[in-house]
């Protein structure tokens, strides 16, 4: 049974992971703040799936184009017509609904009479320059891949890439959603990590096969159980208007199984429609076989808040110790916010907190370390626990003498003695292996 989501809510605020967006004003609907921990391990996220994509490939490039965009972007994609979600009202209560959530006839909350439906476009939309009239509007990107469309030429040029290349991209994306919630999972404000891949026509099909099976594994290889996920193919009804083919990466959340990642086969359709409403030749020229065509596109699109709630929740562990209850976030090494946290045994010896501040200090240089002796030993491992720290570093009074100190798994809770001059190659091999 996966965890209520409750509890991975209250975790987050009382360990700093994330806050309610605006809280001392009653909060901002669906919107949330990453914390001290929260950011890292967002953060962590981001990198990993930048070093697994990007940094470890040699068939990638990386791209950090602007929130801001010509508005022509939005026609010529297709978001001004057909970014829409169908809309109600209740004329009643005032309550808006997406039609296609609803059951009956009336308002779920108070049985009202509903308006018609209508389309409503999730695109914020503001304006640029001093004046407010409709020549100035400009929209928040509802996602970062057209910031990669636009810059295809660019790219394939300045870095004399032949096909099949990528381009990867994360940042931040705004979508005016009717109905946001569970946490995290759907906010208005979200950062994508998202992945436009080019290739010949007619070999689209293998890649979008080969993109698949690498972004499931990924969500493996970090930490996620398998039997958590799932692959749920799109049927025709439901295709974005850009895609051939649509494959969700789903995970078992709280609220059932939803959508993590899509992996869409966009073929050529984005090039062709920035091409003509640019004016721009976007024609990708093969220099092998003299060919020239535009290339298609298959797209592996990952939330970067959606990945971390999934990790988080994947992790979430409450076990029975001796009677006691124990909570533990088992986060896989990359992504744990601190890897190793200093504690002195007796926080009323000079000695041992000089000892174990110095130790802090040392691993600090190489990775995220803390000193704690805000509480006992048992809470502060707690603590640690609750954090997903990996390792905890315990120094004593015996450390003093034998410059030894006690290393905890957070997993097993086993403890190994180390000497001190040994403990940063000790806790870097268990923490890059
Ligand atoms: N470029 C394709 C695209 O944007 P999408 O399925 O609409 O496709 C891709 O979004 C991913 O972005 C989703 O799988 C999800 O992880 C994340 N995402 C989309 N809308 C979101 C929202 N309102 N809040 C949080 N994450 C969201």
């Amino acid at each position: 049974m996966p965890v209520e989501m409750e509890k991975i809510v209250s975790l987050c605020k009382r360990r700093g992971l994330i806050f309610q967006n605006s809280e001392i004003y009653g909060g901002l609907g669906s919107t949330w703040d990453y914390g001290p921990l929260g950011v890292e391990l967002k953060r962590n996220v981001k990198d990993i799936w930048w070093h697994s994509v990007v940094r470890e490939r040699e068939d990638m490039e990386g791209l950090d184009a602007a929130i801001l965009m010509h508005p022509t972007t939005w026609i010529a994609s297709g978001h001004v017509e057909s970014f829409t979600d169908p809309l109600v009202d209740c004329k009643k209560c005032k309550k808006r609904f997406r039609a296609d959530d609803l059951k009956g006839e009336f308002c779920p909350e108070c049985k009202g009479e509903l308006t018609e439906m209508r389309k409503f476009n999730l695109m914020f939309k503001t304006f640029m320059g001093p004046v407010e009239d409709e020549g100035s509007v400009v929209y928040l990107r509802p996602e970062t891949a057209q910031g990669i469309f636009v810059n295809f030429s660019n790219i394939q040029r300045a870095m004399r890439r032949k096909l099949p290349f990528g381009i990867a991209q994360i940042g931040k994306a705004f979508r005016n959603e009717i109905t946001p919630g569970n946490f995290t999972f759907r906010t208005r404000e979200f950062e994508q990590m998202e992945i436009e891949y080019f290739v010949k026509p007619g070999s689209d099909q293998q890649w979008y096969d080969y993109w698949v099976k690498e972004r499931f594994d990924w969500y493996v290889k970090f930490g996620i159980k398998p039997e958590n996920l799932r692959l749920r193919e799109h049927g025709k009804d439901e295709l974005a208007h850009y895609a051939k083919s649509c494959h969700d990466i789903e995970y078992l959340f709280p609220m059932g199984w939803s959508e993590l990642e899509g992996i869409a086969n966009r073929t050529d359709f984005d090039l062709k429609q920035h091409a003509s409403h640019s004016g721009k030749d976007l024609h990708y020229f093969d220099e092998a076989t003299k060919e020239q065509y535009i290339p298609y596109v298959i797209e592996p699109s990952a939330g970067a808040d959606r990945a971390t709630l999934a990790f988080l929740i994947d992790a979430y562990r409450e076990e029975d110790v001796r009677g006691e209850k124990r909570v533990l976030l088992s986060l896989h090494r990359e992504l744990a916010p601190i890897k190793a946290a200093v504690l002195p045994l007796l926080r009323n010896r000079p000695e041992i907190v000089a000892m174990a501040k110095k130790i802090a200090g040392d691993l600090r240089r190489h990775f995220r370390a803390v000193y704690d002796d805000t509480g006992s030993i048992g809470r502060l491992y707690r603590r640690q626990d609750e954090i997903g720290t990996p390792y905890c570093v315990t120094v004593d009074v015996q450390s003093l003498t034998d410059k030894e100190v006690t290393v905890r798994d957070r997993d097993s809770m086993e403890q190994d003695r180390i000497p001190i001059e040994r403990l940063k190659e000790y806790l870097l091999e268990k923490l890059v292996s």
